[in-house]
């Protein structure tokens, strides 16, 4: 049989009725998506340390990962150090989910080698008598391995080569900004190819529509930013997006007007290949407040090419969260405490099953047991696993406010190509040498006291301005040692005010 081409210029023409002329489907683009071994962006994403799990997902009995198509086996052994090894053994391929923890390494249940954590391989069991003989052979193999450090309750992993291993990079010292803020970790899968769900991160316009409301009247179902008290979500936001850090990230600013006196801009900051950090979730914008810090750290790492996690930390404390919205409860394996719809389980009771065990993985989004309520009242989970198990960059039709997702998939391409040379692996390597391996993130919650314009295009062109210099003002202070950086950075934001007095 003949194969029916599509035609490319009909698909494309804007006309009534015309799901026919777009029913057919290009392919989507493996080359950002595709993370696999042996995968340009896979091969780019294994330059970098990546969260692969949470550490209370250690437990007496091996746990299974799959990251970025690898299948792996994390374990804590007896003396503590944890392992991440190559799930089939290197013998004759049982996977380690099945062995025994030791106290030293891991023993495969199937003839009875263990391994170490860097995959050395520490016994081969032979016959009496025979001993040295499975000393000798235990020189001969090893098990593949990938280094591991342990941070704030999460499990990191370099799955690079060993001899290209960057610093690992404690953002603003050890991730943490003000001194009473406690970091919470969290694990969401979500059922979709990683770059959709990072492409989220950079998607702030996406806020009002989906977050600020249910969209079936009436239905009660899940937080809103409106329910959550965050008044300064509801308006839409002017968006302003900068290459910062030698193009390695990506700054953004939304502006939004809240009322005549005040102006909230907030500032997130996306890092390749796959880190964002997020400023204050629940701003009313109600007082000043100039460069409050990070709310949340999230990853966002592959699984394999059509399901991911998101995993990372949410802050919790009151300097972060003064009106105290928060609830770290909320917060773990399946389950964050904002909005609704961020993960599989869609309610947070659920996420502990009643023997403790850890609840199991959702599958695909219309599977859930939950899609009624879904449906009724979305969030970013049914929003970005329904683009398709890979979203279709080629069907497309962005508009001005879909800048940063552009924006940040040209970063990660021209870093993955090495068109910008300051953005690869060996790049970056450098970059975080030379800062000691404490790198500074733009992110940053801002409200100024900023009158309203006198005019519509005024007020445009202030909201724009505000967010400029409060970007500057971050630049300005990036070399600035840590004691002094705070403080010339709000200096400037008062500044601003003043000059708008
Ligand atoms: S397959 Fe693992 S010890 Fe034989
Ligand atoms: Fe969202």
């Amino acid at each position: 049989m003949n194969e029916i081409k599509p035609d490319a210029d009909m698909a494309k023409k804007v006309m009534p009725y015309s799901g026919y002329y777009k029913n057919q489907m290009p392919g989507h683009d493996p080359y950002l998506t595709e993370t696999g071994p042996g995968t340009p962006t896979g091969d780019y994403m294994r330059r970098f340390w990546h969260p692969v799990c949470m550490a209370e997902e250690l437990t007496e009995v091996p746990r299974f990962l799959m990251i970025m198509s690898e299948e792996l086996v994390a374990f804590r052994d007896g003396s503590g150090a944890v392992g991440l090894l190559h799930a089939h053994c290197a013998h004759r391929g049982a996977s380690l989910e099945y062995g025994m923890i030791k106290e030293k390494g891991i023993m495969c249940s199937y003839h009875g080698f263990t391994f170490d954590v860097d995959g050395s391989c520490i016994e081969v069991p032979m016959p009496t008598g025979e001993e040295e003989e499975g000393c000798r052979l235990a020189k001969t193999i090893c098990q593949g391995a990938y280094k591991t450090v342990e941070r704030h309750g999460l499990i990191f992993a370099y799955m690079g080569p060993p001899e290209e291993e960057p610093p690992f990079p404690n953002w603003e010292g050890n991730f943490t900004c003000h001194e009473d803020d406690k970091l919470v970790p969290f694990s969401n899968v979500q059922t979709c190819n990683w770059l959709q769900v990072q492409d989220n991160a950079a998607d702030q316009f996406h806020h009002t529509p989906l977050h600020t409301t249910a969209l079936v009247p009436g239905h009660e179902q899940g937080t809103t930013f409106g329910e959550a008290g965050a008044a300064a979500f509801v308006i839409r936001p002017d968006l302003q997006f900068f290459p910062v850090h030698g193009g390695r990230s990506m700054a953004w600013t939304s502006s939004r007007r809240v009322d005549d006196d005040y102006i909230f801009i907030r500032i997130n900051h996306q890092i390749l290949p796959n880190l964002s950090f997020h400023s204050y979730l629940f701003e009313d914008g109600k007082k000043s407040k100039h460069f409050s810090r990070i709310h949340m750290h999230r990853w966002t790492v592959p699984i394999d090419d059509t399901n991911c996690k998101m995993i990372g930390w949410r802050a919790i404390g009151p300097n972060i969260d003064p009106r105290d919205v928060g609830n770290e409860d909320l917060v773990g394996f399946e389950k964050i405490d904002f909005l609704e719809g961020q993960c599989g389980i869609r309610r947070p009771e659920r996420a502990k099953y009643e023997d403790g065990k850890l609840p199991p993985i959702p599958k695909h989004h219309r599977e859930r047991d939950c899609y009624n309520d879904a449906q009724h009242a979305p969030g970013d989970y049914e929003a970005t696993a329904s683009q398709r198990p890979i979203a279709v960059h080629a069907l497309e039709n962005p508009m001005k406010f879909d800048g940063g997702v552009y924006l940040s998939r040209k970063q990660l391409r021209d870093a993955t190509t090495g068109s910008n040379p300051a953005a690869t692996g060996a790049g970056w390597k450098e970059w975080l040498e030379g800062v000691d391996g404490k790198p500074n993130t733009y992110c940053s919650g801002n409200v100024l006291k900023v009158p309203i314009g006198s005019t519509p295009e005024e007020e445009v062109e202030r909201r724009r301005v505000v967010a400029q210099r409060c970007i500057q003002a971050i630049t300005d202070a990036d070399e600035l040692p840590a004691g002094e950086r705070e403080a010339f950075i709000q200096d400037k934001m008062a500044e601003v005010e003043r000059d708008y007095a």
